[in-house]
């Protein structure tokens, strides 16, 4: 038996009892006659006491040989301490070691295995089993362990199957590049690693599974950011026989019994919102709803004036900033610095100081006056003390730009609690999407989601106004799930195809099992994936993605503990019938 108790085990209440642990040496303090180590594992530290009156005179030797992170057994006597440790569970006692072994030696760790760390990202992610020694990371695995037995205990609750899907599959469109695996026994032939199961699913729904969930691994070869990760987990869902409204509710319930169980938090009724309403108030489809700051479109008051700037801008907006107004000219000077970041990319921004006495100062006080300024605020909603901070320019990219300002501010402010949940749907989303690169319509969510019945006729004539049946759910202005109904009979599914520019051909050869499938009597169904990772995250109080999962990749999509990607060699690419496509010299 390795141990008696674990190291986050023992109370006052086991004062005498002869214990055997086991673990990491965290620290050791050599006083002469006494020597204390600290004794780590998953559970807790355990202090260990030798102590030269009632310790073996070798066992007392070979304590002063411990280094960090030996992995240690030992044996000995529950006692109290005389100075107790309030901050952790054990502090009461510690434990009088009678005699002990070394079960492993270990090399001097590269950075301190603490709650801080020395050690920087890259060194951290190179050792990152030493990492995950530390209780911030190891607490976060735990909790993402957690996190997922609540999913599946809410969803088995409710009559979902985990059924698992392939990895090894052709290319599904989900707007990401494909991760391709090449096949030996099939020369010149590639798998591509699922973007999401999203077909499967389907399929699974024509199998008459009738309602399905995964927790599932999902490859996306795109650029990397602090929530986005090319291999992440999915909570993947599909249901039969629904109705958007269905799968709202039964999601809302999910995320609900989650904040609930995991946070404590109850939420009321997730409120929802049109993407064009999301666009237009928050300049945003994952708005942050925690805090105001909502936009107001000022074109109709600003653009009787000189001031030429506005009066060609298609769009000139801007938000009240609570209790701003009293920022410096440098401190107003550097937010301009930060919108006109390229990050950003505002060419310049107008502010409007309100100021106690009721009046108002502003950049452009050359061309407005003070009953311009008064209904500038009457739109944004400032108070006396607030600041209006005003952008202009094409609407897209203006909102996009302010939002960027609204969510730094909501960050400085001190607006973007981590204990306070605001969940929201958001609704409507458009169908297609227009991409100036291939000068073509793209599906905005992915090819197999449902155009809204009523506005098919528009596909014809405006096909961006088209709206989807299609739904974000966001949490504290992070996209966590998106879903919709799907197509489910081959007419429209072949007409959305043709629209997104694929022939007859292209759309038989990629997607013709799923076409075939929808001639086999294909049940009416829609869906939704949560990003685990960033559920996780969030409820864990965090937006970075990275701590959350066991091995992340780095900024480069690279593993730097196993050091992958890597070459293969020589006879491994003939094998896979990819020998010519690079030469000796190249590698
Ligand atoms: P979607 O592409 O919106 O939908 O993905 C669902 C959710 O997955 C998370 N997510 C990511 N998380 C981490 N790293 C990434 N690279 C990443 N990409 C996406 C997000 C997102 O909301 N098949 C559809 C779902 C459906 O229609 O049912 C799909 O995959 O939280």
């Amino acid at each position: 038996m390795y141990r008696s108790h674990t190291n986050g085990e023992l109370r006052i209440d086991h004062l005498n009892q002869e214990v055997t642990l086991a673990g990491w040496v965290q620290k050791s303090r050599d006083k002469g006659f006494i020597i204390w180590v600290d004794l780590r594992d998953r559970y807790g530290i355990t202090q260990l006491v030798f102590d030269a009156e009632r310790t073996p005179q070798e066992v007392m030797e070979k304590a002063r040989k411990l280094n960090r992170e030996f992995v240690i057994q030992i044996k000995g006597k529950v006692i109290e301490r005389e100075s107790k440790n309030k901050a952790i569970p054990t502090g009461e006692i510690e434990v009088l070691v009678t005699d002990f072994y070394i079960l492993n030696e270990a090399k001097t760790p590269p950075f301190t295995i603490e709650n801080e760390t020395d050690g920087g990202e890259d060194l951290r992610m190179k050792y990152r089993y030493l990492d995950i020694r530390r209780n911030p990371v190891k607490d976060k695995l735990i909790f993402r362990s957690k996190v997922a037995m609540e999913v599946r205990n809410y969803l088995s609750k409710e009559g979902f199957i985990e059924v698992e899907t392939p990895y090894l599959i052709k290319s599904t469109p989900e707007g990401a590049r494909d991760f391709v695996v090449p096949s030996r026994m099939n020369g010149g032939q590639f798998y591509a690693l699922p973007q999401s199961p999203q077909t499967f699913k389907q399929l699974l729904m024509v199998g008459g599974l009738d309602k399905y969930f995964q927790i599932v691994k999902c490859f996306r070869d795109e650029d990397l950011r602090a929530d986005r990760q090319p291999e992440f987990t999915q909570i993947d869902c599909e249901m039969a026989f629904v109705e958007q409204e269905d799968i709202l509710n039964t999601f809302e319930g999910l995320t609900k019994y989650l904040i609930k169980n995991i946070n404590g938090v109850e939420v009321e009724n997730f409120p929802r919102m049109t993407y064009d309403e999301a666009m237009k108030t928050y300049g945003n489809d994952k708005p942050d709803i925690r805090f105001g700051m909502k936009f107001a479109e000022l074109n109709e008051v600003t653009q009787h004036k000189d001031f030429k700037v506005f009066n060609e801008a298609e769009l000139v907006v801007g938000i009240a900033v609570p209790s701003a107004g009293s920022y410096s000219r440098k401190e107003i000077d550097e937010l301009i610095k930060w919108v006109q970041r390229p990050q950003v990319g505002a060419k310049g921004m107008v502010y409007v100081k309100c100021n106690e006495d009721g009046t108002f100062k502003s950049s452009v006080d050359k061309f407005y006056d003070q009953d311009d300024l008064a209904t500038w605020a009457k739109l944004t909603g400032a108070k006396a003390g607030d600041l209006i901070c005003v952008l202009s320019g094409e609407t897209n990219a203006t909102r996009a730009q302010l939002s960027a300002l609204r969510m730094e501010l909501g960050n400085r402010l001190g607006l973007r609690k981590a204990d306070e949940f605001a969940p929201l749907w958001v609704v409507d989303f458009p169908l297609l999407e227009w991409d100036e690169e291939t000068k073509r319509y793209h599906a905005m969510h992915h090819p197999f989601t449902s155009p809204k019945a009523e506005q098919l006729p528009l596909l014809a004539t405006d096909p961006g106004a088209v709206k989807a049946n299609a739904y974000d759910l966001v949490l504290n202005g992070n996209e966590i799930g998106g879903g919709s109904i799907r197509i489910h009979d081959k007419a429209t599914q072949a007409m959305m195809f043709d629209y997104l520019g694929f022939t007859p051909e292209e759309a038989k050869a990629q997607f013709g099992f799923l076409m075939d499938a929808f001639q086999y009597g294909a049940p009416p169904h829609g869906g939704i994936a949560f990003g685990l990772d960033r559920l996780v995250a969030i409820l864990g109080g965090q937006e970075s993605i990275r701590d959350f999962i066991a091995f992340p990749k780095n900024n480069s999509g690279r593993d730097v503990m196993i050091d992958a990607p890597a070459r293969i060699d020589e006879a491994q690419l003939k094998e896979l019938h990819l020998a010519t496509t690079f030469t000796a010299k190249e590698s």
